[in-house]
């Protein structure tokens, strides 16, 4: 890697560094980018399909961690609305893996007191998977120790344009008056209305970049690039993001207490 692209990573910090306190700030929603499954596979000589699968297995993990870290609500980018541009064998590896790992984790996850629901394009997947989103959603919605968002068939321009049709439809049909649309009927009318924006989010794989991820959402999301592979996230990579966000200043376009006169 270049030094010119190290300059945008956080700088290295001692493990000392990274621990939180009691009181330090801590992100009630965190938000994944979980990028680099394919070039973990590629180092290690093994096809694409063999790196969701270990992707898959570090997303169990991290369930379990974010319910030991308290954190509320945990955003995962699985699958994008450009991904179907990939090749049809990797796309249709991935699909299987989605339904494989519902089937198999819907148990654990309901009796961990996880709700999960689901954004994205659901009329370009599947009918059984389909199916099996709606049936988990119904079945896990009473928990609520941690809400597990997952982002399959998603796009930010995606949920803008879905919410400003839905807006338009409700205005042409005399439901609503145009002149009533603001930033929280926008909110209201896009994917997951109750869920609150990230606080944080974790982007692994190198890359320094949203890609069409949740762009409504995300405008004062304090934001974490790694160059760690997603396979290799552990428990240790998610606390030296929550470290460095815990010593984050969040000013909102305001100013800083006590520097008004600087
Ligand atoms: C992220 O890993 C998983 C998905 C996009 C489904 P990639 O498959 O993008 O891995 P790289 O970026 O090619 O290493
Ligand atoms: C973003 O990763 C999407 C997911 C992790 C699901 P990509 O690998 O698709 O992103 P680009 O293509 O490098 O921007
Ligand atoms: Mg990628």
């Amino acid at each position: 890697m270049s030094n010119v692209r190290r300059l945008y990573r956080e700088p290295a910090i001692a493990s000392h560094e990274g621990a939180t306190t009691a009181d330090s700030p801590k992100p009630k929603h965190v938000a994944i980018v979980m990028d680099g499954n394919g070039r973990w596979a590629a180092g290690r000589r093994l096809p694409r399909h063999v790196g969701h699968r270990a992707g898959y297995r570090v997303v169990r993990n991290l369930v379990r961690l974010a319910i030991e870290r308290d954190i509320r609500h945990l955003t995962l980018f699985a699958f994008s609305s450009e991904n179907w541009k990939r090749p049809e064998i990797e796309v249709s590896a991935l699909m299987k893996l989605f339904l494989q790992a519902l089937r198999r984790e819907v148990n654990d996850l309901d009796d961990n007191g996880v709700k999960l629901d689901f954004l994205g394009a659901r009329e370009r997947l599947s009918a059984p998977l389909r199916k099996l989103m709606e049936e988990t959603e119904t079945r896990t919605a009473g928990n609520d120790r941690l809400r597990l968002h997952v982002a399959v068939s998603f796009g930010g321009r995606w949920d803008i344009v879905s919410a400003a049709r839905r807006l338009s439809e409700a205005a042409a049909a005399g439901r609503m008056d145009p002149a009533s649309v603001d930033e929280a009927a926008l909110r209201r009318a896009m994917s997951l209305p109750d869920m609150p924006d990230p606080d944080l989010l974790i982007r692994t794989g190198g890359e320094c970049r949203i890609s069409n991820f949740l762009l409504w959402n995300l405008a004062y999301t304090e934001l974490y690039f790694t160059d760690v592979l997603w396979p290799d996230f552990d428990a240790a990579q998610l606390d030296a993001a929550l470290g460095i966000f815990s010593r984050r200043h969040r000013r909102f376009g305001t100013v800083t207490a006590g520097a008004e006169h600087a």
